[in-house]
């Protein structure tokens, strides 16, 4: 007997058909789960097996496949299916190439495809180290509409699949389907594969009639029925698409209070990039998570927080309903609520943004606050600065960008207009109202404002 574990490997991911279903103009795999597209998570998954090639089927969006596959930096080998004709000639298309790749034909093949993304590594590495020459995965589910069903005989042993167009209504019935996962002994794909005929209801070469033909060849198939539904499900359209990202959003939340994340509610988090996370860090309810989140220790998020590219020092405060991307927030800060922080904001130690407050390449420094209804663009401010309620830093004079620079201790009075360039010194006040257009230097007071007039008597007195 030949040790089948030693047999190399080659990964066949189908993914060149359109996906009709879906109603895009998306290529169907190239739909997302959790931000990633489903091709994305099989070829992660894939990438785990340490495979020797993995050939990928296209024909539908090839281009848009191939640029976002460049992208990543994924190294996988294309395959042309100009006409789909199906599942099984799919699969031929390949053979050719991969034959010249492992030179004989003493490999083994996995087959999967691109719409059922979730397949866990470990489950594909368990059932590719398989010894048998044809392994199957299938699926017991309470509504196998769309699929097709597995097909045993009287003893129990799989002896093929039948498509849903295809099926009697007896057949239909069946709640045992068909994955499309397969591995098979290379040998046996290519002397089987030429055998697939199309007449079916569906004039197409079916892939899982390799599974009838296998048996008719006296070839036993390992039929592995998987636990976990959602390792196998497949994606046609968008309600189970949908279905997915809350299966793949659940696990991630649960791995995430696995490793010490407080969630007040796993099933209103969104994690949609990567989040790394310290001690006693809690998230409550609707966060988003995108691009790289990195929390220290003790950090909070209050509700309806989307954190995009984000790092945040130990023992910060993001209160409910603020907008984060690009920032990094050093520790013991407050944020929000209802503050919208865009790239290049910077808060050191102690630092605040209070509510509705945007802020844009700023940088505060220690313990400086911009705490009210304020925008604070290209700026920087000292430590202990306290800019007003309803501040603008005018960083913009119609042509390009300018910066203010506030020196330590300086306190700017409520509805104050910064006009860039500008440089205020430290422990400098400004008068509220004023608009500020020259440099103050250290210690100064600066008021720009229309003096207050009181006429008396103003009002025409009732006769
Ligand atoms: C297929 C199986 C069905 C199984 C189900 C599991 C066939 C005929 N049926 O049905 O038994 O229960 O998967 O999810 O295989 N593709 C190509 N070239 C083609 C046709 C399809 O690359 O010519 C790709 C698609 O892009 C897709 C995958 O193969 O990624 C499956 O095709 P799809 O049309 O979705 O098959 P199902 O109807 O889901
Ligand atoms: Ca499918």
């Amino acid at each position: 007997m030949t040790n089948h574990m030693a047999l190399p490997l080659y990964v066949i991911v189908l993914a060149a058909g359109k996906g009709t279903r879906m109603k895009s103009e998306t290529p169907k795999v190239l739909h997302r789960i959790g931000e990633k597209p489903m091709l994305g998570h099989v070829l992660d998954n894939i990438q785990q097996l340490n495979a020797k090639k993995v050939f990928v089927v296209c024909g539908h969006g090839a281009d848009q496949l191939k640029a976002w596959v460049a992208k990543d930096a994924r190294e996988v080998e294309w395959v042309e299916q100009l006409e789909q004709l199906g599942t099984g000639h799919a699969v031929g298309m390949c053979l050719p190439v991969l034959k010249e790749v492992a030179g004989d034909l003493n490999s083994k093949v996995l087959i999967v495809s691109g719409d059922v993304p979730l397949t866990t590594a470990e489950t594909l590495r368990l059932f590719s180290a398989n010894r048998s020459e044809f392994g199957l995965l299938t699926l017991q589910i309470a509504n196998p509409a769309g699929y097709g069903r597995i097909l045993r005989d009287e003893s129990g042993v799989v002896c093929g699949v039948v498509e849903e167009k295809d099926a009697t209504e007896l057949q239909r019935a069946i709640c045992e389907v068909n994955t499309n996962v397969m591995c098979v002994d290379l040998q046996l794909l290519d002397q089987l594969l030429p055998l697939i005929q199309n007449n079916n209801a569906q004039g197409e070469y079916y892939l899982p009639d390799l599974i009838g033909l296998a048996r008719q060849a006296g070839k036993q198939i390992a039929a592995l029925k998987v636990d976990r539904a959602w390792e196998v499900q497949g994606v046609n359209d968008r309600v189970q698409l949908q279905e997915l990202e809350r299966v793949y959003q659940k696990n991630r939340a649960d791995e995430c209070m696995r490793d010490g994340l407080w969630l007040r509610d796993a099933n209103r988090i969104d994690l949609r990039g990567e989040f790394e996370f310290g001690l006693d860090c809690e998230c409550d309810i609707n966060v988003i998570i995108e691009g790289k989140v990195q929390l220290g220790n003790n950090v909070y998020i209050g509700p309806n927080v989307r954190l995009k590219n984000v790092k945040i020092g130990d023992g910060t405060r993001v209160l409910g309903f603020c907008d984060i991307d690009g920032a990094v927030f050093g520790p013991d800060c407050q944020v929000g609520p209802y503050a919208r922080v865009r790239p290049g904001t910077e808060l050191v130690s102690g630092a605040k943004l209070g509510n509705f407050v945007e802020t844009k390449n700023a940088k505060l420094g220690p313990g400086a606050k911009v705490n009210h209804l304020s925008y604070a663009g290209d700026c920087e401010l000292g430590r202990a600065a306290n800019v007003g309620a309803g501040t603008i830093f005018c960083n913009f004079d119609g042509v390009r960008k300018n910066y203010t620079k506030i020196g330590e201790g300086a306190f700017i009075g409520s509805n104050t207009c910064l006009v860039a360039p500008l440089e205020i010194g430290s422990g400098v006040i400004i008068g509220a109202g004023s608009t500020i257009t020259k440099n103050v230097p250290d210690n100064a007071l600066a008021v720009a404002r229309t003096k207050a007039r009181v006429i008396e008597d103003w009002h025409p007195s009732p006769k």
